[in-house]
């Protein structure tokens, strides 16, 4: 469908995927009965004075209506008719802010039954609720919601005398539009390998811009410096945002998993691990890269660097149909423990074997966090992690227990997620001290194929000796 040429609208995307997600979302609906879905994007936050934080659509809403404007709700019923509500066309506000889609033009632009002015919400909600078995709403996600509800409720039963029905149950609608979200479109897969191409580029930028200016004279290169490489590159290209704020660390700072780009001074003889990725048309990348600041690993970071390599191939290796999401972080931890051993991080005398390791989590103490997650448009996207359709099971908790839950969820095609394993080693008695202070991290995205997975991140350099060999050039 054709879109006026307004700020964030995109001429080739069609309404068809929005439209075909509506009646998806409704059937599913239907299968639990009369009931309509009530979802509002989200709302506008104030930074300061009169400015605000730039503004971001609410990732179910724009999933099912590829409107972008704040103050609107998307009003669903399981016989499939939608409501939109928006801000009105206002020509006083275009001088000021620009253009509004307006509810004259939503319903051929978005594909709706029916747009209403957001102003009416209260007095309009009541008729829409009337006669559905169930509202559904995200449970836990915007606060007012359920007073609201509660509110055009309390309205409709004064009304109940009259034959009027009022729902009687309130329902998670959250958990129905993750999974829809869940296994990615061959349109949205083509945007995810975009966003990954572009932040690719901002790493290679990155490593390229920090090894330029060592080799131009300078002492130490700040986080901050970096950043502003990746923000420009990403800019560039058309993403709109950055995913997740940037994670630049420099040495040391490399051991704080969430460290954000700071004032910190990076060394020429140090690491420099890079968490970043953009956001291009609501969709996330997510990519992280360590490198030598001065373009040459030393042997120590080496030898870390490929073990961690080794662990993300695991890790690839185990990331297929029919395998389990959480496979690849049990492969991941496999290689990584073996190789704490080997390099003498863990003794065998205190802690045994690998799988004395595992079993202890002894290697936690070098690596703590999870091999990856799903990605998509959240850079921890939506979807459950275990299988609803398989019983309970007794488990390793990965902190050396066990514990009984649901088996991990059995990957299938078109889902996407991230492999990141990392070594993080802090100094501590007993752990060599040429090891002390390097933090690593290996991160792509892998859409998930018929055969095994796709990296769509890979644009950037990964093998010690490429990074080296690009950062030369
Ligand atoms: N950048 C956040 C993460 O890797 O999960
Ligand atoms: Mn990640
Ligand atoms: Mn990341």
């Amino acid at each position: 469908m054709k879109r006026p040429a307004a700020p964030g609208y995109s001429a080739f995307m069609s309404s068809k995927p929005y439209a075909a997600r509506r009646a998806q979302l409704a059937e599913r609906l239907r299968a639990a009965g009369s009931g309509v879905a009530l979802l509002p994007t989200a709302p506008e936050r104030p930074r300061n004075a009169d400015s605000d934080h730039p503004y971001r659509h609410d990732s179910h809403f724009h999933h099912l209506t590829d409107f972008d404007e704040p103050q609107a709700w998307l009003v669903l019923r399981s016989d499939g008719h939608s409501t939109l509500f928006c801000r009105p066309a206002d020509p006083e506000h275009a001088v000021w802010h620009g253009h509004r889609l307006g509810t004259e033009a939503a319903p051929e632009v978005l594909g709706v039954d029916a747009a209403l002015p957001i102003g009416s919400l209260n007095e309009a909600m009541p008729a829409l609720l009337a006669g559905q078995g169930a509202v559904w709403f995200p449970f836990g996600r915007h606060p007012e919601l359920p007073g609201q509800i509660e509110g055009w409720l309390a309205t409709l039963r004064t009304q109940e005398r009259r034959g009027i029905e009022c729902p009687t149950q309130c329902r998670d609608l959250h958990p129905l539009i993750a999974e829809m979200r869940l296994v990615k479109d061959a349109g949205e897969l083509a945007t995810m390998r975009r966003a990954a191409s572009i932040s690719a580029a901002a790493h290679r930028r990155a490593m390229r811009y920090c090894a330029q200016r060592f080799r131009q004279g300078a002492s130490a290169v700040h986080e901050y410096e970096i950043e502003a490489e990746l923000l420009h590159e990403f800019r560039r290209h058309g993403a709109q945002s950055t995913a997740y704020p940037s994670i630049v660390a420099a040495g040391a700072n490399a051991c704080v998993l969430h460290h954000p780009a700071g004032p910190a001074r990076l060394l020429p003889d140090e690491l420099c691990l890079v968490d970043a990725g953009c956001e291009l048309d609501g969709y996330a990348s997510d990519i992280t890269r360590t490198f030598p600041a001065n373009g040459c690993f030393s042997g120590p970071q080496r030898t870390l660097y490929e073990l961690v390599l080794a662990a993300q191939q695991a890790a690839i290796d185990a990331t297929r149909p029919g395998l389990r999401q959480r496979d690849a972080h049990h492969a991941a931890v496999r290689v990584l423990a073996q190789g704490l051993l080997d390099l003498g991080l863990l003794s065998r005398e205190t802690h045994g074997g690998v799988d004395d390791v595992i079993a202890s989590a002894a290697y936690r103490a070098f690596y703590m966090h999870g091999t990856g997650h799903w990605l998509g448009r959240d850079v921890h996207d939506v979807g459950e992690y275990l299988s609803q359709g398989e019983a309970p099971i007794e488990q390793p908790d990965g902190l050396g227990g066990t514990v009984v839950k649901r088996p991990s969820r059995v990957l299938c095609p078109g889902m996407v997620v991230t492999l990141e394993p990392g070594l993080y080693v802090r100094p501590a008695p007993g752990v060599p001290e040429r090891y002390w202070n390097i933090g690593i991290r290996v991160e792509d995205d892998a859409i998930v194929t018929d055969s095994g997975c796709e990296l769509i991140s890979r644009g950037v350099p990964v093998e010690p000796d490429e990074i080296e060999a690009w950062m030369r050039d």
